[in-house]
């Protein structure tokens, strides 16, 4: 039996609401980086793809996870693309030095194809527009390009491009990390936020239903947040729907417990950005409530050395491929029940990236594919996570990590899906050695039954899935029941639970 220490006590009800959940805090990210579209899901050399060279096992594992929305193209190849280069006839278009990421974009793809591959997916495209080397023209003229129905020289083209119908990309980011040194055509907070806002006015002046995305910092890391926010902001607020958070996390120094507590940090990264907005809302006297689009997130330090050694100037050379362990699979889903546990505010997050490049699903070029680790719980909550996010009360045994103290062993968020009659809670548990026992009232879903509890474990930190062997796989056979309005359950050492709830 576990001490009486190891024991954590949860109290649900459906009045205690946060917000809906919008299902687009389950997007995903694609980059004309490395492998992920040539090589990832363009692979005209595979066996298996469509008319347009698109490999039909990535769609297929794209379609099992349930993508909402997917940001493309960059990332930083946006800030030094031309995006005229990649539509038109394919044999016509020019290879191009891409300075971000120092290789050659062939430009086989482009935006139309990309449109055809994520519409056949189901998914929506959230398009960046290049504020880094260009600005208001060209943005203007691609949202015109895929927007506008006809009767315009941008919106004809596309016609005579071969697609008939607009695209109506709802969302656009305004750039791309233009905080950053590494960044082509970096702006001061300043620079951005003027041509930010100009940008954003001619493009809602083209299509008035857009949605936008103003530029946050890098990361909490960056000098200049939160000020690059405070200011961007005072510019932009009028014109822009959401504002942009990205941030990724390493395990570098191999301290588990301290890696796994970087919710910590991730929650305390969201609740000022909140604060931020808001000091700029009231500054305004703006009745507007601006949300948060966290659309770049994940572990990202494993390939750092293996990417020095890469050639320059090809196609498609395998930059950041990260294999994902176990443990980066935990963090993964308690970063997922961050997002849900600030459900009011974040509305968009995109896992960066999707495929080959920092990903859940990997390809060998002309060959296999697979799951790694963080596939499941990105999988998991994009399935089960779909309803109202309530606040579930916690009461958990705690831990000091290197950089945080009092972090909860139990990380918990609760998901509540009226129409479907499904209560669904995602557990975590950070305790490296000892299993939690979790006592869960739920007394307020009278005729509900456990339906599932599914949990990934492993006994090895470190494990990682491959090709040939799938070794972080979950199971269904965790340990849930209900009893008199109680689900209690032992969640292993160092697992990621969901445990499905189902009225009769
Ligand atoms: O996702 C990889 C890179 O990380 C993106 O291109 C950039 O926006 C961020 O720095």
């Amino acid at each position: 039996m576990a001490s009486a220490a190891n024991k954590a006590r949860v109290v649900v009800d459906k009045a205690f609401r946060i917000a809906e959940v919008d299902k687009r805090i389950y997007g995903s990210f694609i980059e004309h980086l490395g492998r992920a579209v040539y090589g990832g899901i363009y692979d005209p050399s595979h066996p298996e793809t469509d008319s347009l060279g698109f490999r039909e096992d990535v769609k297929q594992l794209v379609q099992e996870l349930g993508v909402p929305i997917i940001r493309y193209p960059g990332g930083n190849f946006v800030s030094g693309y031309n995006w005229e280069d990649g539509v038109g006839p394919r044999e016509s278009r020019p290879r191009r030095l891409e300075l971000a990421w120092r290789t050659i974009e062939p430009n086989e793809v482009g935006t139309n194809e990309f449109m055809a591959w994520a519409k056949e997916i189901g998914s929506e495209v959230m398009m960046a527009v290049n504020l880094g080397t260009r600005g208001v023209d060209a943005a203007r003229n691609l949202l015109e390009y895929c927007n506008h129905p006809s009767g315009s020289y941008w919106s004809d083209l596309r016609r005579s491009h071969g697609y008939d119908q607009p695209h109506k990309v709802k969302t656009w980011c305004l750039g791309n990390e233009m905080d950053g040194p590494w960044q082509i055509g970096q702006k001061t907070p300043q620079e951005y936020g003027r041509l930010a806002y100009e940008t954003g006015k001619a493009m809602k002046l083209v299509d008035p239903d857009i949605e936008l995305v103003s530029c946050g910092s890098s990361s909490t890391g960056m000098p200049t947040f939160p000020e690059w926010e405070a200011i961007t902001l005072d510019h932009t607020y009028d014109v822009a729907d959401f504002v942009s958070l990205h941030q990724y996390y390493g395990n570098r120094d191999g301290d588990s417990a301290n890696f796994l507590a970087r919710t910590m940090d991730m929650d305390h990264f969201i609740r000022t950005v909140i604060s931020t907005c808001d000091y700029v809302k009231a500054k305004k006297r703006s009745k507007k409530t601006m949300y948060l689009s966290f659309d770049e997130w994940n572990v990202w330090y494993h390939s750092n050395d293996a990417d020095t050694k890469i050639d320059p100037w090809t196609v498609g050379p395998p930059q950041l491929e990260d294999v994902y362990n176990f443990e980066d699979a935990l963090l993964v889903g308690g970063m997922l029940i961050t997002f849900l546990k600030h459900a009011d505010r974040v509305k968009m997050a995109c896992l960066a990236q999707l495929v080959n490049v920092i990903a859940p699903i990997m390809t060998e070029t002309g060959g296999r594919s697979w799951k790694q680790t963080i596939f499941y719980p990105y999988l998991h909550a994009s399935r089960y996570g779909r309803g109202v996010s309530l606040q579930p009360i916690v009461d958990s045994p705690k831990y000091d990590a290197q950089d945080y103290t009092d972090v909860p062993y139990l990380e918990t968020a609760v998901v509540y899906n009226e129409e479907e009659e499904e209560l669904t809670i995602f557990a975590l548990n950070r305790h490296l050695e000892e299993a939690l026992d979790v006592e869960c009232d739920v007394r307020g879903f009278e005729g509900y039954q456990i339906a599932e509890h599914i949990v990934l474990e492993n006994d090895d930190l470190k494990a990682v899935n491959t090709a040939a062997e799938e070794n972080v796989k979950p199971h269904s056979r965790g340990s849930a029941a209900l009893k008199d309005g109680f689900v209690s359950t032992r969640l292993s050492k160092a697992s990621w639970n969901v445990i499905r709830l189902k009225k009769a």
